[in-house]
């Protein structure tokens, strides 16, 4: 049998563990600013540690006290890392480690950095990980409609037997316990994540535009194409579904037309081998043989190179002629300017790029 999770409830979560405790909110982006707000509007004592930058601008005009990273991390007892996990590895060392006090309840809203040990704190502080399946926007609007948001977290690293009630008082606090935080180790919410961006996104992507192309093949107009397919917002009910009935169950809201065809022609679409590349996704992954491979610098040039062609398919243009045509509102491309010429000129960049040959155009 599969392993069984443990889930934690409203119930399970007390915020008066935290009362008296000051806690740090590092970066205030996407997720910093709505974990500040929720935790401050739940009474907390919270401090912003920040750059100067537009964001610390932003946490000050929202009335926060903002102050540099280290001296945040030196005020506080519990510490909450909320920039992004590329500049973790470099900022970490610098400005964080060096002012935890111990005893202090380190949280991660990721697992990658442990994980793969571009950080690595050391054995006197405590280490949780509350990572949060919404975005940052919907962390605060579901705090605000008291409807709560799934999370994954665990307590990594616990010196002083403290940790768990401390992390659950500050999952209530966010108000992430409504719905549930489900118990995940930073190796398995890096695994589930990555796995999605990696695997299922891109699979995903092309049968969406393997289905576009073949649609248009057969002469339908792009406009009903793309209606169809995504831009009616259709199938994204039918995930909202999903969510709320069940993945089968949710058939009931579509034709009898509808079932039978998907039932009977989707046995077409068993054997796609999705699964042996699925595999090969989840070791590079768990190897950690992904985490080095984009740790290099040849990655990040290798990243500017697909991401100039990606935004340089076709249908990105398609799409733009489409949305006009149906009044939506202009979304303008903003492909990255970028020399790549003068990269693809490198050697090593032209033998990192191997498995595209063919595929993009240069
Ligand atoms: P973000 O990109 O919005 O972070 C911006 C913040 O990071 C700003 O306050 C900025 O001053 C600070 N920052 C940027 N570069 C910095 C540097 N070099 N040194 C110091 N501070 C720097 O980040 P986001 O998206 O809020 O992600 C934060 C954490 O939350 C990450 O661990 C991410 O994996 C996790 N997470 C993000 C989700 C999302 O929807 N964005 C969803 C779930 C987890």
């Amino acid at each position: 049998m599969a392993n069984q999770a443990r889930i934690y409830f409203d119930e399970d979560g007390d915020i008066e563990r935290l009362r008296g405790r000051r806690v740090a909110v590092i970066g205030y982006g996407n997720q910093g600013k709505s974990h500040a707000q929720n935790l401050r509007d739940g009474g907390l004592d919270v401090v912003v540690g920040n750059i100067r930058d537009e964001y610390a601008e932003r946490a000050r005009t929202d009335g926060f006290s903002v102050v540099p990273i280290g001296e945040a991390v030196a005020a506080s007892s519990i510490v909450l890392l909320l920039i992004p996990d590329e500049v973790m590895e470099e900022v970490y060392p610098r400005d964080i480690a060096p002012s935890l006090q111990g005893g202090t309840l380190l949280v991660f809203a990721s697992g990658y950095t442990v994980a793969f040990g571009l950080v690595r704190p050391t054995e006197t502080i405590a280490v949780g990980l509350l990572a949060p399946r919404m975005i940052g926007v919907g962390v605060r609007e579901r705090f605000l409609s008291g409807e709560g948001y799934y999370s994954f977290g665990c307590v990594h690293q616990d010196p002083n037997g403290d940790a768990m009630p401390m992390l659950l008082g500050l999952a209530k606090a966010l108000g992430t316990l409504k719905k549930g935080l489900i118990e995940v180790s930073f190796r398995d919410e890096a695994l589930l994540d990555l796995f999605n961006e990696q695997a299922f996104g891109p699979a995903f992507g092309r049968v969406l535009l393997t289905s576009i192309d073949v649609l248009i093949r057969n002469g339908i107009a792009p406009e009903a194409a793309l209606t169809e397919m995504y831009l009616s917002e259709e199938m994204s009910y039918t995930y909202h579904k999903m969510a709320q009935v069940g993945l089968v169950k949710q058939t009931h809201f579509h034709s009898q037309t509808s079932q039978y065809g998907a039932m009977s022609r989707g046995i077409r679409y068993l054997n796609l081998g999705l699964d042996r590349k699925m595999q090969r996704t989840v070791d590079e992954i768990v190897s950690g043989s992904f985490a080095r491979e984009w740790s290099k610098p040849l990655s990040r040039l290798k990243f500017r190179i697909i991401r100039f062609f990606a935004f340089r398919q076709k249908i990105n243009k398609l799409e733009q002629k489409v949305r006009r045509r149906l009044r939506l509102p202009e979304v303008a491309i903003d492909a990255p300017e970028e020399d790549v010429q003068t990269l693809l000129k490198r050697p090593e960049i032209r033998a990192e790029l191997g498995e595209f040959e063919g595929y993009l155009e240069w």
